[in-house]
């Protein structure tokens, strides 16, 4: 069900909540697959994050604030490359970008995608080395497609005939030869457990395949000669568990790449399968493994190619969701406590909609637990939400938290690294939280709060 715009979500009303949603037996217990690897309750029964306690956390950068456990991040960059080896494996930025996260997913030997002169500029202050660089997006402007010419990034995916022309015009002004992939619309729509295989698709994002717009947008870079064509690019979702989608896309890419070959005598290098692999927000999620994921993407990719007597090109993949989204929990203090008497009670929290939107974005569902102690009081059915002022302002829908949550409480949600930070707004204008990373005991601020004095400086009438 969609957030209505006048009202709140309405389903599932009472104290049962969702049909998914068991009481816990133990209600302090962590769920593993849901939080960052180096999360624990202390002896005191404080959720800790590699030895470091949430209150302490609290005290020093405030509430809310996201909390990021570097090794589970970094972590998680490994299991994409030796999972996915021989894949060049692309971070997504948008699911997260700043300075720091830019050096840590370098460090550990990944690519990365960007899609506006914005992430492309943090990438570069960075140091990402511009060649491993990927620029997305589907209407880049010439200033943007410009910088990134000036910087040598290593591709852009191409989105429009417009940005064929334009880039084309720049490459001949400057007498350069970028590296550019073609974006498919291949008429498959992926999320969570489902995709839909569909032989036209409505939407913004690249060239379509049923249409013939991908193959005369191959022939077009392929004729004129100026760009260098390195292959097909397909993204077909988010939050996907099922690889049958990916399938169906493979194969209707590589039955491209095989016309291509057969009206221009030429087979493409490489080939790029997007991102959009699922994580667990909650407990109904089982995701795969990358080393499982890999093994069926090869599986797909190899046996479509010996259908249509290809060489297997270079792959890759965008993860972004599925590297930053478990590394992170945002902890909230609870502010106000109110039972509506007979439908379910609300823990109000000091962020809420501004610091996380996918719940009224997307109805998504995520999870929480008291963070700041242990509790021995019932379980009972709570619905999370924020302090500004629009009835959809949920965070979680739906949880069992102990039935002595009060105010004062810290309260975390796991499973926020992507898409809540960069998807962060002022609403109401509130300052939008921090990001402080974790490790071996430490926390460093990496990304500062934002003060009134921020937002009052860009107001300048
Ligand atoms: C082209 C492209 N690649 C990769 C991604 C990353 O998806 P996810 O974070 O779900 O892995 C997206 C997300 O929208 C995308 O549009």
């Amino acid at each position: 069900m969609r957030a209505h715009e006048a009202g709140a979500l309405h389903g599932d009303i009472g104290s049962r909540g969702p049909a998914w949603l068991r009481p816990p037996v133990d209600v302090n217990a962590l769920v593993p697959q849901l939080w960052p690897r180096n999360v624990t309750r202390d002896g005191d029964g404080v959720l800790a994050v590699a030895g470091l306690g949430v209150r302490d956390v609290a005290a020093e950068f405030g509430t809310p604030v996201y909390v990021l456990d570097e090794d589970d991040l970094r972590s998680r960059c490994r299991d994409f490359r030796t999972g996915f080896d021989g894949v060049d494996v692309y971070y997504a930025g948008k699911a997260f970008l700043c300075r720091a996260v830019v050096r840590m997913i370098s460090e550990e030997g990944l690519h990365l995608d960007v899609c506006t002169g914005g992430e492309l500029a943090t990438a570069l202050s960075a140091g990402m080395p511009p060649e491993r660089i990927g620029f997305h997006g589907n209407n880049k402007s010439v200033a943007e497609l410009t910088r990134a010419l000036d910087a040598g990034v290593g591709r852009i995916i191409l989105d429009s005939f417009d940005e064929i022309d334009r880039l084309t015009a720049l490459a001949r002004e400057r007498g350069v030869r970028p590296r550019v992939m073609i974006r498919v619309t291949v008429g498959v729509e992926a999320h969570t457990h489902e995709f839909i295989a569909t032989a036209h698709e409505d939407q913004k994002f690249g060239f379509s395949l049923a249409g013939g717009a991908a193959a005369e947008a191959a022939f077009r870079v392929l004729d004129e000669g100026v760009l260098e064509l390195r292959g097909l690019h397909s993204h077909i979702g988010s939050q996907i568990f099922d690889a049958s989608g990916f399938e169906v896309s493979a194969r209707r890419v590589l039955g491209l790449q095989a016309q291509i070959r057969d009206a221009r005598g030429v087979e493409l290098p490489e080939l790029d399968l997007g991102g959009g692999f699922g994580i667990a927000y909650t407990t109904q999620d089982d995701p795969a493994t990358p080393q499982d994921l890999a093994k069926r993407l090869r599986r797909i990719v190899e046996s479509e190619c010996a259908a249509e007597r290809l060489a297997v090109p270079h792959l890759s993949i965008e993860p972004g969701r599925a590297i930053v989204g478990p590394a992170v929990f945002t902890l909230y203090e609870v502010g106000t406590v109110k039972d509506v008497d007979g439908i379910r009670t609300y823990v109000s929290v000091d962020g809420g909609m501004s610091d996380n939107i996918r719940t009224a974005l997307y109805d998504a569902s995520y999870s929480a637990t008291l963070a700041s102690r242990a509790s021995t009081a019932e379980p009972m059915l709570a619905r999370v939400v924020g302090k500004h002022c629009e009835s959809g302002d949920i965070v979680v829908k739906d949880e069992f938290l102990p039935a002595d949550v009060q105010p004062g409480d810290l309260v975390a949600v796991p499973g926020t690294g992507a898409y809540c930070r960069s998807m962060a707004s002022n609403y109401n204008h509130v300052p939008r939280p921090p990001v402080v990373a974790v490790r071996g005991g430490q926390a460093r601020l990496i990304v500062r709060r934002e003060t009134e004095d921020d937002l009052l400086a860009l107001d300048v009438g």
